[in-house]
């Protein structure tokens, strides 16, 4: 509710309301626990219903207004089949960049909401910027900056020699101006880069906090669901994989990709992780230039190191990615252990390679227990397939006993 003198005029605050009237005075909110749902009128550091710590969560308080309390008495609705609901296919807005629109699965979709994850750095900004230029040229499109200043999104696109005459842009990290200018506006696709950057002011929490980031992600995918917008959200990742911000993000949106890749080397690899209007398997593969990300069509051969003759702790495999075979170079240094041994991967699993240490013991009788054993995929992709048992074991045996595989050999299953 609001205070007395804050200007509000009367009790129409529904949705529509709250985006064109910015400066509304703050809804009524309350702290809610992400495990059990138990509510609390001020924030707590334990749950007073599960006693988990740190699961309040600022939530804004949804009042039923009259009319929705009127719904209740309504008619019941009339069901259908879904054989009688027309299915059409989905149209896709092609970005132009033809890497990108095979990791989302033909291209963008009017109304849908894709996260673009990413560590800081690996080409988040480079890649929607490349992509709404591109889009520009028919269509209307809008870049919503709330990390970087206009100018620096200028000096940006100028050095990608990008055409930004029809690309227009919003440094902005207000929520419900961002929203009031997407009402009034209505562009094709819009870019929020990033949504921890924008922050609602009928929350107190901070910008990045979770409160805010679902909030603003609810708010903007609602927009796009009744405008007809296609919304991109920048998320960043924390240092342990997950996107910064609840995974609820993940739930809200219609399609999630991350950006995978080593930031030493230069290849970029955006993987689907979520899509509701496609396949999840299509991987996009990028080498990032001075000229910005360039897509790479043929990748086999990206994940190679270049030896000039075989060496010991080298075996290539072959991994499905979507349609595509990749080759991709396994690298493992199996060396004398003092104290405890470590067992440490890059671009695989850690426990499985706990895992596949024993069962080289227990069937091949070969022991590692006091060598220190280091696996690592090269040019930073990750590898989550089976598939990589065999190469990973040939590579840790090849080191093992410093004895190279000869030289024209490759492991599938
Ligand atoms: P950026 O898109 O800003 O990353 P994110 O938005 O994911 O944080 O990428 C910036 C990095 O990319 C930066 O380290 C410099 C590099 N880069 C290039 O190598 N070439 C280029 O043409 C551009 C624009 C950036
Ligand atoms: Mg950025």
């Amino acid at each position: 509710m609001g205070e007395p003198g804050d200007g509000r005029t009367g009790e129409s605050g529904d949705a529509v309301c709250c985006i064109l009237h910015p400066t509304m005075s703050k809804q009524k909110t309350f702290y809610s626990c992400t495990e059990c749902g138990a509510t609390a009128a001020k924030w707590q550091g334990q749950c007073p219903g599960c006693n988990l710590w740190n699961t309040l969560v600022e939530t804004v308080e949804e009042k039923a207004s009259p009319a929705a309390r009127f719904q209740s008495l309504a008619p019941p609705a009339r069901l259908q089949t879904l054989a009688e609901i027309p299915a059409r296919e989905h149209e896709r807005i092609a970005t132009g960049i033809p890497e990108f629109d095979r990791a989302l699965g033909g291209g963008l979709v009017a109304g849908g909401v894709v996260l673009i994850g990413g560590d800081p750095g690996i080409g988040k900004s480079t890649l929607l910027l490349q992509a709404l230029a591109g889009l520009s040229d028919e269509h209307s499109v809008l870049y919503v900056s709330g990390e970087e200043s206009g100018e620096q999104v200028a000096l940006r696109a100028r050095r990608l020699s990008l055409d930004t005459r029809k690309l227009q842009l919003l440094a902005e990290i207000n929520l419900e101006k961002i929203l009031s200018t997407l009402q009034a506006e209505k562009p094709l696709v819009a870019v929020i880069d990033s949504i921890q950057t924008l922050w609602s002011d009928q929350l107190s929490s901070a910008p990045g906090s979770v409160a805010q980031v679902r909030e603003c992600a609810a708010q903007l995918t609602r927009l796009a669901k009744t405008v007809g917008i296609t919304v991109v959200l920048v998320g960043h990742v924390t240092k342990e994989g997950a996107l910064a911000g609840p995974r609820v993000l993940e739930h809200i949106v219609d399609t999630v990709l991350y950006f995978e890749g080593d930031t030493h080397s230069s290849f970029r690899l955006v993987r689907a992780f979520k899509n509701r209007y496609g396949a999840v398997n299509e991987l996009g593969v990028f080498a990032m230039t001075d000229r910005g990300l360039k897509g790479v069509s043929n990748p086999s051969a990206l994940f190679l190191s270049q030896h000039g003759q075989a060496v010991a702790g080298s075996c290539v495999m072959v991994t499905q990615e979507g349609t595509r075979p990749l080759l991709v170079e396994i690298q493992a240094l199996v060396d004398q252990s003092h104290g405890n041994p470590r067992r440490l991967t890059v671009g695989l699993e850690a426990q499985r390679l706990a895992m596949l240490l024993a069962v080289l013991h227990r069937h091949a009788g070969i022991v590692c227990f006091d060598q220190d054993v280091f696996v690592n995929a090269v040019g930073g992709v990750k590898i989550a397939e089976p598939a990589a048992d065999l190469a990973v074991l040939m590579a840790i045996i090849s080191s093992l006993k410093n004895k190279a595989l000869p030289e024209k050999i490759i492991v599938f299953r």
